[in-house]
């Protein structure tokens, strides 16, 4: 007793430490379902033993699931719906919500982000965190806001937002080709039900998504294409908050928007 007492203590006390370190989540790259037989073998070995011929159909079932499911979305809501239902993405199993999107969806501008962070995990919305500040910051100076209800002279539209993926992955590490491959069905759809005039690419794994390239100092400042909707890539903002100096890029791609905008709305 008085071992398992002291191993107790030692347990509190490391806790404490890690607490006093800043650790305040315990999060795992992928979640561990430690009630099954592999968690529970102490053969290290097994724990990674699902080879690549088991991966691929698995991925394969993913994403027919996934094509099926927003295909039968006629709408928003059942587009957030299906998301909900949709149990092929391990990273839903750590996120505490689904995060849709934001702002208005008549809007003529679309913005696709990554993955929520810390800050949209808690309260479900996409960029409310520091970097979604600084992104309203960004929009206000060509005259878009995501709240409607802003609209006034000083505004020329509205704007909606989007990640790739709704939920939060753990540590905010970025999300692995084969959860991009799977969610990328439902991005589609939901571009098509929005049907924006103009695609902003927020950073390299939006633009991964979106263009099939990566590689966001070449790509940024030039137009693509998705499915015949110009597609603006542009710094993220969680980039531009850690690298001031981008920020007159970002400005000139802005700008760039604008004038689209201008153009063809
Ligand atoms: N970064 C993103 O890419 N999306 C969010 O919603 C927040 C931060």
């Amino acid at each position: 007793i008085m071992d398992s007492k002291t191993e107790m203590m030692d347990a509190i006390e490391l806790l404490k430490w890690q607490l006093e370190l800043g650790v305040d989540e315990n999060i795992g790259n992928s979640p561990i379902d430690r009630f099954s037989e592999i968690a529970l073998d102490p053969d290290p070995k097994k724990k990674n033993s699902i080879s690549e011929d088991q991966k691929m159909p698995k991925l394969n079932t993913a994403i027919t699931q996934a094509k099926s499911l927003a295909e039968q979305s006629e709408n928003l809501d059942q587009l957030k719906n299906s998301l909900a239902n949709y149990e092929f993405c391990d990273l839903k199993k750590g996120a505490r919500n689904l995060v849709f999107s934001s702002g208005d969806p008549d809007a003529n501008v679309m913005l696709v982000g990554e993955a929520p962070g810390r800050e949209e995990d808690i309260q479900g919305i996409p960029f409310v965190g520091r970097a979604g500040q600084l992104l309203d910051k960004m929009l206000r100076p060509i005259g878009l806001t995501r709240d409607k209800d802003q609209l006034d002279n000083n505004f020329i539209g509205t704007a909606y937002i989007c990640n790739v993926i709704p939920w939060r992955p753990p540590q905010n590490r970025d999300p692995n080709p084969d959860e991009i491959e799977m969610m990328l069905p439902f991005l589609k759809k939901h571009i098509e039900l929005v049907g924006p005039k103009i695609i902003v690419a927020l950073g390299n794994i939006s633009c991964r998504a979106l263009i099939g390239q990566t590689g966001i100092t070449k790509l940024r400042g030039s137009w693509f294409d998705f499915e015949q909707t110009p597609v603006m890539p542009m710094f993220h903002p969680a980039y531009l908050l850690r690298n001031t100096a981008a920020k007159k890029d970002a400005w000139s791609d802005l700008l760039k928007i604008k004038k689209k905008l201008k153009e063809i709305a």
